[in-house]
């Protein structure tokens, strides 16, 4: 599968939402995640994220991003269509350790 992680935080650019072809996005209030057992593997979604928020679960170090994806994927409501990103969101593009602050 592929994970959405820290850098979507409060950019949540949706530009990957566009591209998956089987709608395997949900969405909080301030970033994306990918429902797990719904990826396809396809990765077009990697490239489209202005971001760079999106990467493959080969990666290491992402086990609590793999976790959280499962989790939310869950609870939170599937989004098929692009929306409108945060107005700041640019300003929030690189800044480290958004889970801490802003997660929720
Ligand atoms: Fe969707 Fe493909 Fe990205 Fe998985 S890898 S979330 S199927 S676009
Ligand atoms: Fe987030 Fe990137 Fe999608 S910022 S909403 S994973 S395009």
């Amino acid at each position: 599968t592929y994970v959405v992680t820290d850098n979507c935080i409060r950019c949540k650019y949706m530009d990957c939402v566009e591209v998956c072809p089987v709608d395997c996005f949900y969405e909080g209030e301030n970033m994306l995640v990918i429902h797990p057992d719904e990826c396809i593997d396809c990765g077009v979604c990697e490239p489209e994220c202005p971001a760079e928020a999106i990467v493959a679960d080969t990666n290491s170090g992402l086990e609590m991003w793999l976790e959280l994806n499962a989790k939310y994927a869950e609870l939170w409501p599937n989004i098929a269509a692009k929306g409108e990103p945060p107005a700041d969101a640019e300003r929030f593009d690189g800044v480290p350790d958004k889970f801490e602050t802003y997660f929720s």
